[in-house]
Order: C-alpha cells, then sequence, then structure tokens
C-alpha cells in the first residue's frame, strides 16, 4: 500500500501530497501522516513555503465518514488543523473537484487557498446529521461572513469555484486545465518572491450578525428540515462560538459534535449515505460490461414518457420518442420544450443548450422505424396489458439487435410483456417515478431470464440519468408500490375504526413525512386506485378489507385535487385543502353499514400501526428476495415515497425499534385481522436468531 501523504521539496518550495482514493477521506492514518508531512515541513529550513494537494478525482472529500459512532483515534481533526494553521511558515492549500466537509475546514486552516476550475466546495455536514466539527463552523464566518456562512451549513450547498472567490473563501482562482501541483508550485513561487504574509484564519474578526436574519436563517431550518437537530446546533456552535475566544469556539463546536455524532439521527443519515451508494454493488453485476446506451427511444408521451425524455435529455443523451400518431407526438414535443423551458427558468440550463436539445439531440414521432438506431427503449404507454404487449411486437420488429426494451409499467406482469417479443433476455423494468425528470428513484424491475447486461444495461443508464437505482424483483408493484398498498390499507383500517383521514395524515406527517397517505391520493387522482381496485378485483381474497368510501367518492366525480374535491376539498381559501365533513360523512356511513363503533386513536396509536405494516411487508419483500437486502427498501422509501430521511428508512428505523418489540406489536392486531397482520416470516427469523435487518445488509 502506498502512503497516503508524502512530503517532497523542490528548491524552497515544499509539496505535501494527499493520495488516499477513491476520495481523498482523512481517516486516521491520513490524519497521522498529515502531522508527519508538517513536522517534516516545519523542521526542513529549506522550504519556506509548502503546497498541499490531493490526488485524484478531489481534493479532500472530508473526514472519513466510516469512523463515525467508533472511538475517535488520535491525532483529531480539529487539533490536526489548529497545528498547521500555527505554523510560522504558509501553507498554500490547493482544492479541485469536490472538497467537502473536513476537506474545507483543512484548507480554511491553510494561509493560502487556490481553487482549480470546477471546484465545488462546502460544508454538507448536517445532512449527515453532524456539523462541521474541525473548526467549520468558526473559520468559515470568518472568511465568508456569518449570514453566508450559516446558509452554506444549514443547506448542506455545494458551491462553485467562482462563487467560493467572491465569497471570500478562495484568494485565487488557478486557470482552466491547470493540474493542483503545477498550479500550486506557480502561484507560491509568486508568493514567495512578492512576499507572503502569514495569514491565519483565527486572527480574523470574529463576524456579526442581524439577529432578524439570524431568526431568518433558524426559522429556514426548522421548515426545510423539520425534526432534525443538526441544522440548529450549527447555528448555535457558530454564533454561540463567535461570541468566544477563537480556540474556545473550537472546543465548543467539538463538544456539539460529538453529541449529534451519539444521535440516532445521525445514524440514520449515514445509513442513508451508505445505502445510497451500496444499491448499484450487487454480485450479478460484478464484471458485467453494459450494453451502449447513449440514444433512447422512449414510446408514449405523456406524463411519465415526456418526463423520461426530460431526463435523458437534459443527462446529455440522444431521444427519440414516439407517440400514436402526428398529432400526439407534437403535444409530446411542446410538452418536453416546456419542460425543457423551465428548467432554463430554474437556472438548470442555459437557453442555447435548450434550443440545441430540441434541434440536435430530440424528436418526436409516430413510426416505429425511427427507434432503429436506439440503444435502449423505455415504453410508458397507457397501463394496460394488450396495448404494451403490441407495443412490443412492434420494438421487436424495429429496434435492432442487443437493444435493451424496458417497460415503465407500474403493476403488470413484465415477463408477460417480455414474450411478447423474440427476446425476452433483452426485456426488463425500468419503473420511474413522476415527475421523471425530478424524482431520483428508478426500480430496475428485472424478470426472470434477463439477461446480466441487460441488467447492468439498466443501471448503466440509471447512473447516467443521475438516478439511484434499486434492483427489484417481479411482483405485483414491484418493491415500493407493494408496501405503499399495504400501509394505505393499514390506514384504511384505522380510518374504518374511527380515526378520520386527515387525523391519519396529520399523524404522518408528524412522524415526517412531507404528506400523508390520503392527501397523497389526492395528488395523484383518485381514478387511479379506483382503477386498481377494479384490476384486482377478480383475484381479491375475500378475507381483504377493502373501503367502499372510495368508489363512493369516485361515482360522484370527486377524483382529488384535479376536481377540487377528494379526501379534502380545495378552493382559493384553501389551496392545500381543507378537511371535508362529507367525506366524513361518506364514512361514518360505511362504519355503520359494517356495525363498526368508531373508536379514537391516538397519533402514536396511529404510527404505530402504519409503519408496523410497512415493515411487516418490506420484510416479506426482502424475505421473497424481491428486495436484495434490506437497504435496497429503505433508499426505495427514501427516494419514492417521502419517508423522512432523518430515520434512515423502515428497516433502519425498525431496528432502532427493536424488531422483537414489533414482532409482538403485530401479533397483538391479529386479535382483529388475522389476515391482514399475517407476520412475515423473515421477521419472525430475525427476532428468533436475536439479528438485526442491517445484518442482513452485509450480504
Ligand atoms: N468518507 C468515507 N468514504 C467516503 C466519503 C467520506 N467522506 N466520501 C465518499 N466516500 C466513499 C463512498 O462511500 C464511495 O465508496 P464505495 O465506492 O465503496 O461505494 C466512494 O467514496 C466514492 O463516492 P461516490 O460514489 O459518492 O463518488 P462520487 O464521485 O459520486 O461523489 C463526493 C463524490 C461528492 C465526494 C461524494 O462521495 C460525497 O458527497 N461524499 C461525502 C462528502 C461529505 O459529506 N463530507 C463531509 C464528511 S463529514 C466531515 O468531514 C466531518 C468534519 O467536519 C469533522
Ligand atoms: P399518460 O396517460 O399520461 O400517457 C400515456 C401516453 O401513451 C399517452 O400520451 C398516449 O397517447 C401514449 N400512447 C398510448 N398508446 C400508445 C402507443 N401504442 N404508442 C405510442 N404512444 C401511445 O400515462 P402516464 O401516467 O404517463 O403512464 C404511462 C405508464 O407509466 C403507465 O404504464 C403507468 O402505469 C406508468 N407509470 C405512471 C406513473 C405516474 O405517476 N403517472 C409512475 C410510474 C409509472
Amino acid at each position: 500500500m502506498t502512503a497516503p501523504v508524502t512530503y517532497s521539496r523542490d528548491g524552497d518550495i515544499a509539496a505535501i501530497c494527499i493520495d488516499n482514493p477513491p476520495v481523498n477521506a482523512m481517516g486516521a492514518d491520513v490524519r497521522a501522516a498529515l502531522v508527519s508531512a508538517f513536522e517534516e515541513f516545519s523542521a526542513d529550513s529549506a522550504a519556506r513555503i509548502a503546497v498541499l494537494y490531493g490526488t485524484g478525482r478531489t481534493f479532500v472529500a472530508g473526514a472519513d465518514i466510516r469512523e463515525f459512532g467508533k472511538t475517535p483515534k488520535e491525532p483529531l481533526l480539529p487539533d490536526l488543523i489548529n497545528r498547521i494553521e500555527a505554523l510560522d511558515k504558509p501553507v498554500l492549500c490547493v482544492m479541485h473537484g469536490s472538497t467537502l466537509g473536513g476537506g474545507l475546514e483543512l484548507a480554511m486552516g491553510a494561509h493560502v487557498r487556490l481553487g482549480l476550475p470546477g471546484l465545488k466546495l462546502g460544508l454538507p455536514e448536517t445532512s449527515l446529521g453532524i456539523l462541521p466539527g474541525a473548526g467549520g463552523t468558526q473559520r468559515l464566518p470568518r472568511l465568508a461572513g456569518m449570514e453566508a456562512a450559516l446558509e452554506m451549513i444549514v443547506s448542506a450547498r455545494h458551491v462553485g469555484a467562482e462563487e467560493a472567490r467572491a465569497l471570500g473563501i478562495l484568494d485565487a482562482l488557478a486557470d482552466e486545465g491547470a493540474e493542483p501541483l503545477a498550479a500550486g508550485r506557480e502561484m507560491a513561487a509568486r508568493l514567495l518572491s512578492e512576499g507572503v504574509a502569514l495569514r491565519r484564519t483565527c486572527d480574523l474578526p470574529a463576524p456579526e450578525i442581524m439577529a432578524e436574519k439570524l431568526a431568518e436563517i433558524r426559522a429556514y431550518a426548522v421548515k426545510r428540515y423539520p425534526g432534525q437537530i443538526a441544522q440548529l446546533t450549527a447555528i448555535d456552535a457558530a454564533i454561540e462560538g463567535a461570541a468566544l475566544p477563537f480556540h474556545d469556539g473550537v472546543k465548543h463546536e467539538r463538544r456539539l459534535f460529538m453529541r449529534l455524532i451519539e444521535s440516532p439521527q445521525r445514524a440514520a443519515l449515514i445509513h442513508a449515505f451508505f445505502a445510497e451508494r451500496k444499491v448499484a454493488q450487487l454480485p450479478e453485476l460484478a464484471g458485467i460490461i453494459p450494453r451502449p446506451h447513449g440514444q433512447i427511444g422512449v414510446i408514449g408521451g405523456g406524463r411519465m414518457g415526456s418526463g423520461i425524455a426530460v431526463a435523458a435529455l437534459l443527462a446529455g443523451l440522444d431521444v427519440t420518442l414516439i407517440e400514436r400518431d402526428a398529432e400526439a407526438a407534437a403535444i409530446a414535443q411542446a410538452a418536453v420544450a416546456q419542460t425543457l423551458g423551465e428548467s432554463v427558468k430554474r437556472g438548470k440550463l442555459s437557453k442555447d443548450k435548450r434550443a440545441h436539445i430540441l434541434s440536435e439531440s430530440f424528436r418526436a414521432a409516430h413510426d416505429h422505424a425511427a427507434l432503429a438506431e436506439c440503444d435502449v427503449v423505455i415504453e410508458a404507454v397507457f397501463e394496460d396489458m394488450e396495448i404494451k404487449r403490441d407495443v412490443f411486437r412492434a420494438l421487436d420488429q424495429h429496434c435492432r439487435p442487443g437493444a435493451v426494451l424496458a417497460t415503465n409499467t407500474s403493476y403488470l406482469e413484465i415477463p408477460q410483456i417480455a414474450a411478447a417479443t423474440s427476446r425476452p433476455a433483452d426485456v426488463l423494468g425500468l419503473h420511474f417515478f413522476s415527475p421523471a425528470h425530478v424524482m431520483r428513484l428508478l426500480e430496475i424491475v428485472v424478470p426472470e431470464g434477463t439477461a446480466p447486461d441487460t441488467v447492468a444495461t439498466g443501471f448503466a443508464l440509471g447512473k447516467k440519468l443521475r438516478k439511484v437505482s434499486v434492483r427489484a424483483g417481479v411482483c405485483d408493484g414491484f418493491i415500493g408500490n407493494r408496501i405503499l398498498q399495504v400501509y394505505r390499507a393499514a390506514a384504511d383500517h384505522m380510518v374504518l375504526a374511527g380515526a378520520s383521514p386527515y387525523q391519519v395524515d396529520q399523524a404522518v406527517t408528524g412522524f415526517g413525512f412531507p404528506m400523508g397517505p390520503y392527501a397523497v391520493q389526492d395528488l395523484a387522482g383518485l381514478d387511479i386506485g379506483y382503477m386498481t381496485r377494479q384490476r384486482k378485483a377478480a383475484t381479491r381474497d375475500s378475507r381483504e378489507f377493502v373501503p367502499r368510501w372510495g368508489d363512493v367518492m369516485h361515482e360522484r366525480g370527486w377524483y382529488g385535487r384535479k376536481t377540487q374535491q377528494g379526501y379534502y376539498s380545495y378552493g382559493p381559501d384553501h389551496p392545500r385543502g381543507a378537511p371535508s365533513a362529507e367525506v366524513e360523512e361518506i364514512i361514518a356511513a360505511e362504519r355503520a353499514e359494517r356495525g363498526v363503533t368508531p373508536r379514537s386513536f391516538t397519533d402514536e396509536e396511529i404510527i404505530a400501526r402504519y409503519m408496523a405494516a410497512m415493515v411487516n411487508e418490506a420484510a416479506k419483500v426482502v424475505g421473497e428476495g424481491i428486495a436484495a437486502r434490506p437497504l435496497d427498501v429503505d433508499v426505495t422509501l427514501l427516494h419514492g415515497y417521502g419517508f423522512p430521511r432523518c430515520r434512515g428508512g423502515p428497516m433502519h428505523w425498525a431496528d432502532t425499534q427493536g424488531l422483537e418489540s414489533l414482532l409482538h406489536q403485530i401479533e397483538g392486531f391479529q386479535n382483529e385481522d388475522a389476515y391482514f397482520w399475517q407476520a412475515a416470516p423473515l421477521l419472525q427469523e430475525l427476532v428468533a436468531k436475536g439479528a438485526t435487518f442491517a445484518s442482513l445488509n452485509e450480504t
């Protein structure tokens, strides 16, 4: 193994290089090696300045996140940075790539900072449930001002090189194409010839902030990150520390940092961070080379198809969209152009780039022959088996051999769709979420018989589209929608028993979901739920409870937001919806018909049942191999269903509650409905072994 840090000198300029792939994270060995390198620099009388830089794609992406929760090992990062800052010879830090967290804190302890073009820097610690714990809350305000620093810390935003220069975080910006060491040496030589002053960040005056501004930032943190403690604690660290002598401020910051390290939110958020990366690491993909995926075909330009086309175009891919006829193709063309226009308005795309995409990379047509060159074709037509099978027959005729054929179906049997072609090994599900150019989740649904390189192509395309791709097996609803159906049913059980839809929604948002199940149904359209109930009616088990109030609402033409009436009433006075007395009456009538005497529910009871249903079904999904591991369920629910990130996902949450007590609860609910509350065999097995869901994530 090569040394993670090396010291060298050329003339009077020393170079200290961090080389710890993949992202130069500063684990204990890197910190120890940095201490030695700076001692060598200090003792080297020929060295007048040191250039600190990193190899590979980034300077330093931060502290080593894998160490959090373990006993901290000396030397600690704040001490290392204080020692560098206290040196009596200047250190010039060159930053490139993603310089984040402890990486930026290290740079702020240096005396001069040079940024390379393309640099993104920031203090994203709060997104991991911690705060910048190596002087970041004390040094960044001194360089950028308190308001800008708090905004960066609370939002966890990555700041570009130009902005960092304007904020005073960078002293200089290197030219396009510059290399870290060469650019650092060049600047160091210039500084030596001009006479460099030893500017220590800790010597800058402690910044102030107006009381109203501070209140505004706190209010933003509470609203944007409900229930999370890291953002508010980070603000406290910065403000309280600024009132103390610098080094006392750093010690205060460290105390608050250690408090957050111990918090369950930190454990949950870091679980989410690693789970998001692990979903794409599957044994079946090892060594498999994806097929080409630069030219995309999309069939159907409705809500999903146009969103998928936009996602692909924004990722720089070439897209051919096929609709039913010329008129529908023109409508789809306009929808794509409009969504790209919104990206321009939001500053995500330049006007020129949009024009270029629309003239060079995108076309809408109605003849399948236009798909001849496509590498991957994604079908997003109506949710109807016969229509989809017709489309796949046409794809089989027109697509080149080796093209990957994907369906965006929500519920239909993919093997049946694949069987309409002569090449089922090339077929898989790519299940996007609406709006497809915004939502990060992509379920990659793999029927038996799909070729490994078809699957690898799905993952490679997902990566290009900047999606979080999760492998799912074939079943009704795959991972996410299957679990969703069950926890929604648990909510319906509670409403029948006496809770109101409004109370359920309130309890669920209180837990941290952005919306409750009834508000979500109003948004998606109650007609969708109606169609699903119709589709399943023929095969439904007679023991399953299906409320009739949904059908009554459907008969009245109440489809949710789009008709201004659903579980809530919408109007100019209450655009987000007001609880509907008429809905309550419909539900009360059903209770009376079924002989149910309504009872009251506490919010805790609602959450206990809602979550027990979710975790139990999730355990079935893992036990049946539909999800590869519990972490795949967590990522699905986090990115597609609004599960509160600071709780880590349902499986992580279940581990923190204790699986035994959860199973016990489920067994208790069986007295009311033994059919609905059948305990998952995997849950029983884990409880018997005294194991956790997390233990299955290592496989
Ligand atoms: N510690 C440990 N491992 C890290 C890491 C870190 N800080 N940052 C990234 N990694 C690992 C990833 O887990 C991944 O490992 P894998 O290949 O085994 O899955 C590998 O490095 C590559 O990461 P990505 O797949 O994410 O690569 P990208 O190129 O897509 O993204 C990145 C690079 C933007 C740097 C992204 O990895 C990232 O955002 N990292 C986290 C940055 C961060 O939050 N830093 C703050 C850390 S906390 C801190 O510094 C505390 C201090 O204040 C005391
Ligand atoms: P939509 O009704 O908005 O769009 C369907 C489009 O397909 C229409 O524009 C229609 O003209 C076109 N079309 C129909 N038959 C066609 C054919 N033979 N050839 C070419 N085009 C044809 O439907 P939406 O919502 O976009 O759904 C599409 C698919 O995506 C469905 O399978 C649905 O289950 C799935 N899906 C929908 C989600 C959603 O939130 N709407 C989420 C995830 C998946």
